[in-house]
């Protein structure tokens, strides 16, 4: 078997959550590879409305094992907390969430550099969450890291004061005196508590399952503009949001990548600092920040919002492989009499078609228009139901990025999915 992919191709917030949820039946394990507690996906069904962050979100259908994989950075209070929310509306936590022994350890003070390093960024700031996750990603590769795993050897302690120490000589340096000593005593608390979930050698128990036949679904984090390679560098996470993260973050061959599902909002949005070319400052951009309430799931900030960027779509599937596209909060889009979509960027006073080596860059849309349908389609249940302009807006998308669209959001809840025929 091959392990099918799914991840955001804007800036994150994409409904990856929802979608997620919507195809976990036909799988039989969900995987997370990359981010942490920066990530907050969204899920409603039943009337409850519930928002995850480190677990995955096939968590709420029976009998579907859930992996937090390598790649993966986990705050231990934040997971307790989650994992607590989630047994309370009937999730079988102890039985159906794994967790990769190779998971990294987000720290008390990792949550303090992140703060100070913005402190200091000033104006420039990255516009963080500021749950660890850069300074987390930072001492992986300086070799500092501890991984979930290490809670259950004996020089655990003395391993995470090392790097705490360490930590503390960058404090000393920045001037920066803020102390939580009240969340490492949780900290603490929340890894005992962990201790009795399921711990993995995840790279081999997923490619044990593939090789058994069992279908896998791996689900992204973030958005591939994010990606610490390929975003738009430096108002990006520190991991890396796109396909070959999977690989990564999962320890799978490249070989082993079925299906790449991209999930694009019909519109677009970021939260944070960063270039966002098609952002709409006017009373466009609000209507949508109002009708989509575009405001963080993690953060509860109000997400910056505008048109579908073309462009900057068309390089997410060239990096990623995208093989169908997931269309999200389209029922947002009803009542506009046109919706325009960036094809092209103006930059220096030259067109050109193509993301920029910086995005930083003073790049101007250059937009096509087509007409917008004003009926409520969020009770649309099937292809033939929607209107012909939202039709065509999909096939728009199909003809210029080369990808069929093959589901359609038209409202958060589960059943509010339409497959496009
Ligand atoms: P960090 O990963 O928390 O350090 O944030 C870095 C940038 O990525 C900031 O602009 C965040 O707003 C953005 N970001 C991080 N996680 C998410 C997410 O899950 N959705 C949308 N934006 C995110
Ligand atoms: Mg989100």
């Amino acid at each position: 078997m091959k392990i099918d992919v799914l991840l955001g191709l804007q800036w994150g917030d994409e409904g990856k959550g929802k979608i997620v949820d919507v195809l976990t039946p036909k799988y039989d394990i969900i995987a997370r590879f990359q981010g942490g507690p920066n990530a907050g996906h969204t899920l409603e069904f039943n009337n409850i409305k519930h928002v995850l962050h480190t677990i995955p979100s096939g968590i709420f259908r029976e009998d579907k094992i859930n992996i937090i994989g390598n790649g993966v950075v986990i705050d231990p209070v934040i997971l307790k907390h989650e994992i607590d929310e989630a047994v309370k509306i009937g999730a079988n936590l102890k039985e159906n969430l794994y967790i990769s022994r190779k998971a990294q350890l987000i720290m008390p003070t990792h949550r303090l550099l992140d703060k100070a390093y913005e402190e200091y960024k000033g104006a420039n700031k990255i516009g963080s969450t500021l749950k660890g996750i850069g300074p987390a990603y930072t001492d992986k590769t300086a070799r500092l890291a501890l991984k979930i795993g290490d809670i259950f050897k004996d020089n655990f302690l003395e391993k995470y004061n090392c790097t705490k120490s360490h930590h503390e000589k960058i404090f000393a340096g920045y001037n920066f005196n803020e102390t939580n000593e009240e969340y490492e005593k949780e900290w603490f608390a929340a890894l005992e508590f962990i201790k009795s979930y399921k711990f993995i050698d995840s790279e081999k128990f997923v490619n044990d399952a593939l090789k058994a036949k069992k279908t896998i679904l791996a689900e992204g984090a973030q958005g591939s503009l994010l990606d610490v390679d390929f975003g738009s560098y430096p108002f990006v996470t520190s991991s890396n949001t796109t396909t070959s993260g999977v690989c990564t973050g999962l320890g799978v061959s490249p070989h082993k990548v079925g299906e790449v599902y991209g999930i694009v909002k019909a519109y677009c949005t970021r939260v944070g600092s960063g270039p966002f070319p098609t952002e709409l400052s006017d009373e466009t951009g609000q209507a949508l920040r109002d009708k989509g309430f575009e405001y963080g799931a993690t953060t509860g900030r109000p997400r910056r919002c505008g048109w579908l960027d073309m462009v900057a779509l068309n390089y997410s599937i060239m990096l990623n492989g995208v093989t169908k596209i997931i269309i999200t909060k389209a029922d947002v889009l009803s009542g506009f009499d046109t919706i325009k979509v960036a094809v092209g960027y103006k930059m220096n006073g030259e067109i050109i078609d193509y993301v920029p080596y910086d995005m930083n860059d003073d790049l101007e849309p250059v937009y096509e228009e087509l007409p917008g349908w004003k009926t409520d389609i969020s009770d649309c249940k099937k292809t033939s139901d929607l209107p012909i302009e939202l039709l065509n807006y999909l096939k728009y998308i199909t003809v210029k990025t080369g990808v069929k669209v093959k589901y359609l959001s038209v409202g958060p809840d589960r059943t509010q999915t339409i497959k496009i025929k």
